[in-house]
């Protein structure tokens, strides 16, 4: 395994899902992570779990991990069907939630802070708020270089998705959120970690687009332009900042999380059919491409967007 001993990645958008078992892999692999997420409870337990992990990192708990926070609710943001068909951005936002009044500075999850400076801080810490908050961005990027004082990844995993149909008849509201979200927020986490610590000293940025991103798609449009662009983003800034920061993204297929539930959900049997190697993505499927693309065995890796999709790109069935 290459060394990335020490080093620290923040995961953006890593209470559940994709996001989390990045994280988790990252925690296996040796590194220090900074997870975020808007919703502080659901967070906290991911910071507690990934620690968890850092103690025992092939043991029990990195199993159960992969069940128990995939399983976790809250997908109700990412509702394709149903009530995210419907207009606005109010779907992006938990309901209710705590999380909502979230400042950049008052983001902080009780009990999973490294203490500043401390060469024992945990493994894993979290702060809570909403990716597309520039205070919130400034406040992750501060704590975590306070915890653990560098900052060699940044792995820009939150994506949303509200609203489903034609791009003609979506709420410009919603198309502006998906995109502040999806791109603009990556650009706006990219300039903390830059300015803290990957401008000086180098490093990576892991971006996680989709398929959607590469040819249209019915019903996504919105989300599948804002992945697009974020693709095109990755190659633009792989150029500008070449030699010292490689900028890389993955593009997954359906991958079996609550942001995806109504698109398999009943007939995954079917769907997985449509796949060469025979089912859907799960977590860890991307967790290992990004772990590969953020370690030293990608030093010659930059602008590339690796599609993580069972073959389905190829196979003629999309
Ligand atoms: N699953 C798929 O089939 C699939 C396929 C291709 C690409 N992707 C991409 O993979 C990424 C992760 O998706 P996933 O399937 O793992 O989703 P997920 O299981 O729903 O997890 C989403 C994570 O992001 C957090 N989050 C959501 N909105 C946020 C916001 N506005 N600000 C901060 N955090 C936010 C959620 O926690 P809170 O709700 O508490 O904020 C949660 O931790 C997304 O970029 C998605 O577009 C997914």
């Amino acid at each position: 395994m290459p060394d990335v001993d020490g080093r620290v990645a923040v995961v953006t958008g890593a209470s559940r899902g994709i996001g989390l078992a990045i994280a988790r892999r990252l925690v296996q692999d040796g590194w220090r992570v900074c997870v975020t997420a808007r919703t502080p409870e659901t967070l906290a337990a991911a910071a507690e779990e990934l620690n968890a992990v850092a103690k025992d990192p092939g043991g029990g708990a990195a199993h159960d991990l992969g069940g128990a926070a995939k399983e976790r609710a809250g997908g109700a943001a990412h509702d394709l069907g149903g009530a995210a068909k419907e207009r606005g951005g109010g779907a992006t936002e938990p309901a209710g939630s705590a999380a909502q009044d979230l400042g950049g500075g008052a983001a902080n999850v009780p009990g999973s802070g490294a203490a500043p400076g401390s060469g024992n801080a945990d493994r894993a810490i979290a702060v809570a708020g909403k990716a597309d908050d520039p205070a919130h961005q400034a406040e992750a990027v501060a704590r975590t270089m306070a915890a653990y004082g560098r900052l060699d990844l940044l792995v820009n995993n939150t994506g949303i998705n509200p609203v489903y149909g034609p791009m003609l008849s979506l709420d410009p509201a919603a198309i502006r959120k998906i995109f502040e979200v999806n791109v603009f927020a990556s650009l706006g986490w990219l300039r903390q970690a830059y300015d803290a610590w990957l401008g000086e000293h180098g490093g990576a940025v892991v971006n996680v687009a989709s398929i959607a991103g590469l040819q249209p798609s019915e019903g996504l449009g919105a989300y599948a332009v804002s992945k697009a662009a974020l693709i095109h983003l990755t190659r633009q800034l792989a150029i500008e900042l070449a030699p010292g920061i490689r900028v890389n993204a993955v593009a997954p297929a359906v991958v079996r999380t609550e942001f995806a539930r109504k698109l398999y959900e009943g007939h995954e049997e079917a769907l997985s059919k449509r796949y060469p190697l025979g089912r859907l993505g799960v977590p860890d499927d991307v967790a290992g491409a990004v772990a590969y693309l953020a370690s030293p065995d990608a030093a010659w890796v930059t602008g590339q967007t690796l599609v993580l999709d069972g073959g389905l790109t190829q196979s003629g069935q999309l």
